[in-house]
């Protein structure tokens, strides 16, 4: 696996490289990443992994300061999924003079569940990665579902600016007890850890529900919420919404996805279930 850390060295590295697949992470990886490499390879003859914990899409008080870097351990696990190319920027590579010109999502995709919790945090996702892909100039870009709001934005984004780009989602990685897998489960202490798995049995059970012919979606929201309030945790959201724009169904609407969020002791878990 090659290894750059300038803009340069990237390009010249890609140079003859064909199709390239892009998958833009912030490091500390796992399985759930692992698995997008692997399709990666699928979808064109080389593929790159982006590593860069983005401060643009933290808030301040958020855990930018304290996100994992693990960036060794992420190169053997790289090399080891055959993953061709690794862009692995410092911060002021990126952004050698604070970042002025950024995208600016639309405020009904942004201001909505993630958004309207964590306000900026769209505007810098959609900044790195069209930053990522002008560096890159990648053919295919691939990004995980447990991300939904992310991807729907990402795919928007590219579609709006006509930007050469496949983007591809892939299915969301779990644990054997259902847990979705991300960087901020090691967060979670041996009760915490134990009890998160529930995150994720709330939204099968909604999904169940309306698989089973209901229609009342708050109270099934509602339901979900209640429970897991019962059980220690501080829920966001929980909210049954069109795939397309995750907007609130119409009565008859095809094409749902069921978002959860919520605080766990001090972990703030994501997770979602398409219907
Ligand atoms: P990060 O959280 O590192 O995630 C990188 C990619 O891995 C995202 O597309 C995410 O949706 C995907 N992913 C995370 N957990 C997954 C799981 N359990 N199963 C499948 N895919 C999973 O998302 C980001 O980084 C950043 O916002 C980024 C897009 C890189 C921009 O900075």
């Amino acid at each position: 696996m090659d290894i750059h850390d300038t803009i340069s060295g990237l390009r010249a590295g890609l140079k003859h490289a064909g199709r390239v697949v892009l998958v833009p992470t912030m490091g500390n990886l796992h399985d759930g990443h692992i698995s997008l490499m692997q399709q990666a390879r699928a979808h064109g003859n080389t593929v790159l992994v982006s590593i860069f914990v983005n401060r643009l899409q933290f808030r301040p008080g958020e855990d930018f300061e304290k996100y994992p870097r693990t960036f060794a351990q992420d190169c053997e696990r790289l090399s080891a999924a055959g993953v061709d190319h690794l862009f692995a920027p410092c911060e002021a590579e990126m952004y050698p003079t604070p970042q002025q010109y950024y995208v600016e999502p639309p405020a009904d995709q942004i201001g909505i569940l993630e958004g309207e919790f964590r306000p900026g945090h769209f505007r810098g996702v959609t900044t790195v990665v069209l930053k990522l892909f002008n560096i890159a100039q990648p053919q295919v870009a691939l990004f995980g579902k447990k991300d939904y709001q992310q991807m729907m934005v990402l795919s928007n984004m590219t579609r709006d600016l006509a930007l050469p780009i496949e983007i591809v989602a892939a299915e969301t990685v779990r644990a054997a007890d259902g847990l979705a897998l991300s960087s901020r489960n090691g967060f979670l202490s041996a009760p915490e850890r134990a009890e998160a798995p529930r995150l994720h049995r709330e939204l099968v059970r909604v999904r169940e529900a309306i698989v089973n012919g209901e229609r009342d979606y708050a109270r099934l929201e509602q339901a979900a919420m209640a429970e897991l309030h019962a059980h220690g945790w501080q829920p966001s959201y929980v909210a049954v919404r069109r795939r397309l724009d995750l907007q609130v169904p119409d009565a008859g609407d095809a094409g749902l996805v069921v978002l959860g969020a919520a605080l766990l002791g001090s972990t703030r878990l994501i997770d979602n279930l398409e219907v």
